[in-house]
């Protein structure tokens, strides 16, 4: 049985490699820009369109997996995702024009788009449900490293002659682990099945369940797939009545997810710590690497937890948690003339880790996690991949938003963070009263909600 485990902790391991690439490709921006800026004649625009190129691709990403998923499988949509990588980082690396670079990270964007749905609902549909929470947290787990990653190896390049393409470079090394892992690891046996090739699932199931356990549970997946071919079947079927709150649900937690503010943090940090006095060359990154190994330490706390405690816990203690330390954070800014120099640092790189210590418990893995277990199968490619289409379409917006808003007063009096705020708060009703706990249950339990 170990055995087993071990096997579906590697399975889960390897799928994730998509999280860190999504989380290095979206956090190394920051730490190149810099650098990119004192090779190439870039003009404010470009800079906000390299910057954002990412989130672009990453909107078009999710409707390319959710043409494929179906039809080339959960494995084969993770390879191609791993070609696009591999040729986004080379485009970055090489760019010998900030065009070029630009074109690059929309690819990176692309590819970033299809994992972002195609992993997760990869890891979801291999688990057994007892840990089906933890094992696809290891993608958000993967993000936060890929992103601290990201910061390190900005620190590290920093002093080299046009480091930043090493940065870019870096990228390439975990796109082949990606390409050459997904080789060695099975289909989705409930995709399997539902292209008719049972034996294989059988054999899938005897790998990661055991051979006792393998064909009950095939019994289980074969009756449930039998019933759901009755079904009409069809995209449109997101949209009818019966499929409301999962629909609900697959916009929703992106939404305050992304509106709770965390890429504002994630790929403004630094501009927030210098904003409350912190050198921008020196302590501002240092603090920004802080805020890398912060997030992934406490997204082990979800590993750990979420199938244990279950999703609801977690999400309500994160939303209190971001919610009380964005007040906190608007409150230095927002006094920042009466408080002093010091207690506006401690308050303002204190409240920002404490944001992110509950972000990374709740809304961060419980995004993807929901997204990759509320559908039934017959829809879960194409309903993967549009929650997976809101988040970077959310995404966009914020980054967008924030270097403006922060040069007004909503920034510099701490007004910005209220309006976080204000969405986290909303997200506590969206929590009660339309996110369901899913602990425990299998994907064909959940299916039989909405019937
Ligand atoms: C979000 C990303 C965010 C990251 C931070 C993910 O769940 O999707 O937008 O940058 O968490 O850890």
């Amino acid at each position: 049985m170990i055995n087993k485990t071990i096997f579906l902790y590697f399975i889960a391991a390897i799928a994730a490699t998509g999280g860190l690439l999504f989380g290095f490709d979206t956090g190394v921006i920051n730490v190149a820009m810099p650098f990119i800026k004192k090779d190439f004649t870039v003009s404010p625009q470009l800079e906000g369109w390299i910057v954002s190129a990412v989130l672009v691709g990453g909107m078009v990403g999710p409707f390319i997996s959710s043409l494929l998923t179906d039809s080339l499988g959960r494995k084969k949509i993770n390879v191609l995702a791993a070609i696009v990588f591999c040729l986004g980082s080379i485009l970055t690396a090489i760019a010998n024009s900030a065009e070029m670079l630009l074109f690059g990270r929309f690819i990176l964007g692309l590819a970033i788009g299809i994992v972002s749905s195609s992993v997760p609902l990869y890891i979801a549909e291999i688990s057994p449900s007892n840990i089906r929470g933890r094992l696809v947290t290891f993608f958000q787990f993967a993000i936060t490293i890929g992103i601290l990653v990201s910061y390190v190896i900005g620190f590290l390049f920093a002093k080299e002659t046009e480091g930043w393409r090493m940065m870019f470079w870096a990228g390439f090394l975990p796109a082949i682990v990606l390409l050459v892992g997904m080789f060695f690891v099975p289909e989705s046996p409930r995709w399997l099945i539902s292209k008719g090739r049972n034996d294989e699932a059988k054999k899938v199931l005897a790998d990661i369940n055991g051979a006792s356990l393998a064909e009950d549970e095939y019994r289980r997946l074969k009756e449930s797939f039998e019933q759901e071919k009755q079904q009409k079947a069809g995209f449109g079927e997101l949209f009818t009545k019966k499929l409301r709150i999962p629909l609900i649900i697959g916009i929703g937690i992106f939404l305050i997810q992304q509106f709770s503010g965390i890429n504002a943090v994630i790929y403004y940090s630094t501009t927030i710590f210098s904003m409350a006095g912190f050198d921008l060359e020196t302590t501002s990154t240092l603090a920004t690497v802080g805020v890398g190994v912060v997030n992934t330490l406490s997204t082990l706390v979800a590993v750990v937890f979420l199938d244990k405690l279950g999703r609801k816990p977690l999400l309500y203690t994160g939303l209190i948690g971001t919610a009380i330390s964005l007040g906190v954070v608007a409150y230095a800014f927002y006094n920042k003339d009466s408080l002093g120099t010091d207690l506006l640092k401690v308050l303002s790189i204190g409240g920002v880790y404490v944001y992110i210590f509950f972000f990374a418990i709740s809304l961060g893995p419980l995004g993807w996690l929901l997204i990759s277990e509320v559908y039934p199968l017959r829809i879960r490619g194409f309903a993967t991949s549009m929650g997976s289409f809101y988040h970077w379409f959310f995404d966009f917006w914020v980054s967008l938003s924030f270097p403006m808003l922060a040069a007004t007063s909503l920034g510099t009096n701490g007004g910005i963070f209220m309006i976080y705020m204000g969405v986290v708060i909303v997200g506590l009703l969206f929590a009660k009263f339309i996110v369901f706990e899913t602990k425990g249950m299998s994907l064909e339990d959940i299916e039989k909600k909405w019937k």
